[in-house]
């Protein structure tokens, strides 16, 4: 049970809005994806002063391959550009950076640097940041699935927690928040198992608009909650 009031410990972020963000503007959809990185500093500050121990933001989905190749490689490009710009920050103020998703398809030269960057920071202890790029529910659960069988676990030895440290957040509990911007209601593949009990918040500001105060709102909204987790309602 969870009375109002406490704060989220994992905040999951569907980062959606940046290609209408762009089209209102008559710019290419690659400007809206980067004008959403010019405030995530600010974002994740407002997120720790809150409390928040784990940020995870969805990047890029497994789907997002089908996209126009210039807008695919486009996002490849930035997300490179991100970390070289970012990591020294990120590291200084003492966040461990984690990524989650699939390496295999990405360049060569973006995989050695995301696991630059995770080694770099990984005996941070600030906020974690986990980076959800190449990353799809399903795949997560398949890939779980086969490295168990790969392991040659036993199936009465397979229990939900069995299952937790076999995918790309075993690092992380599972979220309490889930914020969507520019809003969809949808989970768009992103934390399938993990999200079984997160209280989902989907809010019209499209990304690149997204700013602390909507941090604040958000949380506003989470902290006057009251999670259940299918018991019945706590007496006051
Ligand atoms: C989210 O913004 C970022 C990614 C999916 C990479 P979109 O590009 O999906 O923006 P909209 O939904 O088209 O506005
Ligand atoms: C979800 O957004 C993926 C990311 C934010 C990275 P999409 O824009 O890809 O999701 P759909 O297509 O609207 O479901
Ligand atoms: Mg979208």
């Amino acid at each position: 049970m969870n009375k109002p009031g406490a704060a989220p410990r994992h905040v999951a972020v569907i980062m959606d809005g940046n290609g209408r963000w762009a089209e209102a503007r008559g710019r290419p959809r690659v400007e809206g994806h980067r004008a959403g990185l010019d405030s995530l500093q600010d974002i994740l500050q407002a997120f720790g002063e809150r409390g928040v121990e784990y940020v995870t933001l969805y990047a890029f989905s497994t789907e997002n391959w089908a996209r126009p190749l210039d807008e695919v490689e486009g996002l490849m490009d930035l997300l490179a550009d991100a970390i070289e710009r970012q990591t020294g920050t990120l590291h200084a103020r003492g966040v461990r950076i984690l990524h989650l998703g699939r390496m295999d398809r990405l360049d060569e030269k973006l995989a050695r640097s995301i696991e630059r960057t995770v080694a770099l920071t990984k005996e941070n202890t600030g906020l974690t940041l986990s980076v959800a790029f190449d990353y799809g529910g399903r795949d997560e659960l398949l890939e779980a699935i086969k490295e168990i069988v790969r392991q040659g676990h036993k199936p009465e030895d397979i229990d939900e927690h069995l299952i937790s440290r076999y995918l790309y957040t075993a690092q992380v509990p599972d979220p309490d928040f889930l914020i969507r911007t520019g809003g969809e209601m949808r989970l768009s593949n992103f934390l399938l198992w993990q999200a079984a009990y997160t209280e989902f918040y989907s809010t019209k500001v499209l990304w690149p608009d997204f700013g602390p105060a909507d941090v604040h709102s958000a949380l506003d909204a989470y902290t006057a909650r009251e999670r259940r987790f299918g018991t019945v309602a706590s007496e006051a």
